[in-house]
């Protein structure tokens, strides 16, 4: 089986049952703070959990692209990669349970051929804030699944959601293959599940988690389910890892071609990255490499490419030759990545050069300070910070030479030997130091804020319809070439990022303020219309260039009809219900993020 089938496969089952297919959503969840990257299927349809209405109805189906960046050190091993893709199918307050569990047994043992035998499930087993799921298990029974390949788990394994801190969540039913040859084991814990390999999760979204950490009913009861497309498939050929899968084989092929000792692990590690850098470079939002939030990720993802390329003997720059293969292969489904290829290209050549030099000066001077340290657990003060002396040295690398301090720990590895205890300490000494000095500190970028559109709190309605606005007012201002290609709502203010050259005037910002407060004033009603595509797009509302969407879309009108609206845009939602409701606002920040891309803060007036 290869990828392309199973994706059409899963696609056509759940269109004869009533879904419609909605296109993967961008790489960079819009609105919403909490995480960096989209992580599930689920994360772009959050409004629609929440029960907004969605333009395509209540069964929906798609293949979306995720990125996780938790495990981004265990990648290369069999199970853990940074990029993938994920089918998913929902009910957005339809079908529950039965139809749910009936349709992915289906699925898998009548289109997948998969033997009952070599499957098994776990359930939710209950706890103080929902109880035990015999429904599903009854149902898995039914179906034919013996009870001792039926386990119970706690929330720890059989809980999904929310994504950050807020949103909506609840137990969940996951499927196992057995990869094994032998007697199957039992199934105690969903991480540590030894040959039974997880492929398909179905979570019965009915709680909403509050900011406060209460698990409160939805409004509608839900069902998002999510299976891995290219571990699906390694287990479905027979394979123990992903890198055997088809998907794989061309990049892997060439990255051997190139290199002269390659070894498996950096070979894993470089396609994986190589697959993420393209993806997040060729999204509809064209991330570019950057110190802060996706960009810096990204940054991460093509260095360690880079430094695992010099590792398998490979000297000269090597990306975008890979990258052509990952367009290549993957244009069809995701056009971005064609329209986008001349800016993924110019953004890795000029990255490669950048770091290659960086690596190159910098490793000197590493090895040189090196052999200066006398006592690796000497420590030193750093305007106030006590730290471990090498965190020091590798901290002033990087800040004169940009030099990682992965790398700084590798060549302390190479010169002392060091164990990992002491490398990890430094390590922390290192992040202290960047924390105090106000940049992104490289753990904590996943994770940051609170908030986000799945915390329906009033602030953060109030500044999504702000952003509507100043949408519309910056295109009065300063021209039609204004567009969001970025934004990012918390309860303490909204962040916007647009095509433009050069910082606003005093006067373009009082402006822009003006023609947003005179909105806001004027008590305007916020509705939405659900209409065809091309109809929307001739009306006039405002969409994501480069973005896909289905045929039906949802457009948000500021102002009493669509036709004399203020501002209409392409939007899933939630806003408030009246302007009145906002309050005045004030830009107080703007930056300019790169070439031609400037961003603003806004808050609320005090
Ligand atoms: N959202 C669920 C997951 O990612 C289906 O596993």
């Amino acid at each position: 089986m290869t990828t392309k089938e199973l994706k059409q496969k899963y696609l056509k089952f759940f269109e004869e049952r009533g879904h419609a297919v909605i296109p993967s959503a961008s790489l960079v969840p819009e609105n919403d703070p909490t995480v960096l990257f989209t992580t599930a299927g689920m994360h772009p349809l959050v409004p629609y959990l929440l029960g907004e209405k969605h333009p395509l109805g209540n069964r929906l189906v798609n293949v979306q692209k995720c990125l996780r960046t938790d495990d981004i050190d265990e990648v290369g091993d069999d199970t853990h990669g940074t990029f993938f893709e994920m089918l998913g199918n929902w009910s957005l307050g339809d079908y529950w349970k039965e139809e749910s569990i009936s349709w992915s047994f289906e699925f898998l043992t009548k289109e997948l051929n998969i033997p009952i035998e070599k499957l098994a499930v776990t359930c939710f087993a209950g706890d103080e804030d929902a109880p035990k799921d015999e429904v599903s298990a009854d149902i898995w029974k039914k179906l034919g699944i013996k009870e001792d390949r039926i386990f119970f788990l706690g929330k720890k394994d059989n809980w999904w959601g929310p994504v950050g801190n807020a949103g909506p969540c609840g137990p969940d039913t996951e499927i196992f293959y057995w990869t094994g040859d032998g007697e199957t084991t039992s199934l105690d814990s969903a991480e540590d599940s030894g040959q039974w390999v997880e492929i398909w999760n179905n979570v019965f979204m009915e709680y909403e988690k509050t900011l406060d950490g209460k698990y409160v009913p939805l409004k509608q009861k839900n069902v998002d389910t999510g299976m891995g497309v290219e571990r699906t498939v390694a287990v479905l050929n027979g394979k123990n890892n992903v890198y055997e899968i088809d998907i794989y084989e061309n990049l892997i092929k060439k990255i051997k071609e190139i290199s002269v000792s390659p070894d498996e692990n950096s070979v894993r590690i470089i396609s994986d990255h190589t697959r993420a850098s393209v993806f997040i470079l060729g999204d509809q939002r064209c991330i570019a490499p950057s110190n802060v939030d996706q960009g810096y990720i990204l940054r991460r993802l093509i260095r360690r490419a880079i430094r695992k390329g010099r590792n398998v003997g490979i000297t000269e720059p090597f990306l975008i030759g890979l990258s052509r293969i990952v367009v290549e292969e993957n244009f069809q489904d995701y056009p971005e990545l064609n329209d986008n290829q001349s800016f993924i290209e110019k953004y890795l050549r000029l990255e490669e050069e950048r770091f290659l030099k960086i690596l190159n000066e910098g490793q000197k001077e590493s090895y040189k300070k090196i052999e200066n340290i006398s006592d690796l657990n000497e420590r030193v003060n750093s305007s106030g910070i006590e730290v471990l002396k090498p965190a020091k040295i590798s901290f002033d690398l990087y800040q004169s030479q940009g030099y990682p301090i992965e790398m700084f720990i590798e060549d302390l590895k190479e010169k002392i030997q060091i164990d990992e205890k002491l490398a990890d300490d430094i390590e922390k000494d290192f992040e202290k130091l960047i924390t105090s000095h106000q940049q992104v500190s490289r753990k904590g970028a996943e994770k940051r804020f609170k908030g986000g559109l799945s915390d329906e709190s009033n602030e953060v309605l109030r500044y999504h319809t702000s952003t509507h606005l100043l949408n519309e007012a910056l295109r009065k201002v300063l021209g039609d070439h204004v567009r969001q290609i970025g934004s990012n709502i918390t309860p303490e203010r909204l962040r916007f990022d647009f095509p433009h050259e050069g910082k606003l005037s005093d006067a373009e910002i009082s402006e822009v303020e003006r023609i947003v407060n005179d909105v806001i004033e004027k008590k305007l009603p916020v509705n939405f219309k659900i209409m065809p595509q091309d109809e929307a797009i001739s009306s006039g509302a405002i969409h994501l260039e480069g973005e896909q969407y289905p045929d039906q879309v949802k457009v948000y009108f500021i102002g009493e009809s669509l036709e004399s609206s203020f501002s209409k845009e392409f939007c899933g939602g939630p806003h408030v219900s009246n302007t009145g409701e906002i309050g005045a606002i004030e830009i107080y920040k703007q930056d300019k993020i790169g070439e031609g891309k400037m961003r603003i803060y806004a808050k609320f007036k005090e």
